[in-house]
């Protein structure tokens, strides 16, 4: 089987996210049942972090683990990643090393020129362009939920990051559509967002974004490696707050989620994030289940 990676939500089609889903139902069943399944016996995963994490890295850890192989933490401080080795290099070693790898970086650059010298896999943990493991989780808690997210509308509030991006391409391969509402100067950068942007309804109102939505989302209005922007952001995104308001302007059976960590009072208000709407302990959750599903498919393909 030719070397598949994860870099990109789109990576994958549509018939490779549904067997994931399949597949992660079937993971999780197991898992809760207290089954062992160890498909990836005496094979390991190198977790590589630039970036601050907790889901991510305990997700693809402990996933590995109960898939009988076992993960490797490396972070830029203490590994000769942090001292300008080059990463074609670091690829070319590590991928001799390990049957599978997972990335938190900055730019998309850094993980695709990885991936074009690596033998193995590579898995995109978060970029400043795309959350691909998180949306995965995302869908699937959705389904979990409420069935099919064919036709269906996801608001997105706030901050044009790495996770609406992401958001759009799911969109363009599952079929749904995404009202987003970012403040003046946030909005999608169209280029970065391609023919997903066929999928984007942008609004300036956030109220009217979450009108009639089957899930209401959010993240912060600061993400990793751009805090420097705190201050002026803090300012921009006052008016950006899932609240109580535009919950009740949402379906009446719609979701809330947020890929975490979450600021009380600043993306979200606590009333939405603790109440009855919210998923996100289970979308937390998730990460694991859809993971070890996305690692089964990439080590072995369909079984
Ligand atoms: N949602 C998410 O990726 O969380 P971490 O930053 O804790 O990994
Ligand atoms: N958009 C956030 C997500 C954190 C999981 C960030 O990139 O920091």
């Amino acid at each position: 089987m030719p070397i598949k990676h994860f870099l990109q939500f789109k990576d994958l089609d549509t018939d490779e996210i549904n067997y994931l889903f399949d597949r992660a139902r079937v993971i999780k069943g197991r898992f809760k049942r207290y089954e062992p399944y160890h498909p990836l016996n005496d094979r390991t995963l190198v977790m590589i972090f630039e970036k601050a994490s907790t889901r991510t890295r305990l997700s693809f850890e402990a996933g590995m683990h109960q898939l009988g192989g076992s993960a490797i933490y490396l972070n830029t401080r203490d590994s000769q990643l942090g001292r300008g080795e080059p990463v074609e290099d670091a690829a070319q070693v590590i991928s001799r090393m390990c049957d599978m790898v997972m990335i938190r970086t900055y730019e998309q650059s850094i993980i695709e020129r990885f991936a074009a010298y690596s033998r193995v896999p590579v898995i995109n943990g978060l970029t400043n362009e795309y959350h691909p493991c998180q949306i995965l989780a995302d869908v699937f808690t959705f389904i979990e939920h409420r069935g099919s997210i064919q036709g269906r509308t996801v608001a997105w509030i706030g901050d044009s990051n790495n996770m609406l991006y992401t958001w759009l391409q799911a969109a363009e391969l599952l079929d749904f559509t995404v009202h987003a509402s970012s403040p003046p100067g946030y909005e999608v950068d169209l280029a970065l967002a391609g023919s997903s942007a066929s999928r984007l309804r942008a609004f300036s109102d956030p109220l009217e974004a979450a009108r009639g939505a089957d899930l209401v989302t959010t993240d912060v209005w600061t993400s990793m490696g751009f805090e420097a922007q705190n201050d002026e952001r803090r300012k921009a995104f006052a008016d950006w707050c899932v609240d109580e308001e535009m919950m009740a302007a949402a379906a009446p059976d719609s979701l809330f989620m947020h890929c975490l960590p979450a600021h009380r009072g600043e993306e979200v208000a606590a009333q939405v994030i603790d109440g009855p709407r919210s998923v996100v302990w289970e979308e937390a959750e998730n990460r694991l289940h859809t993971q070890k599903a996305l690692m089964e498919y990439l080590l072995l393909g369909r079984l």
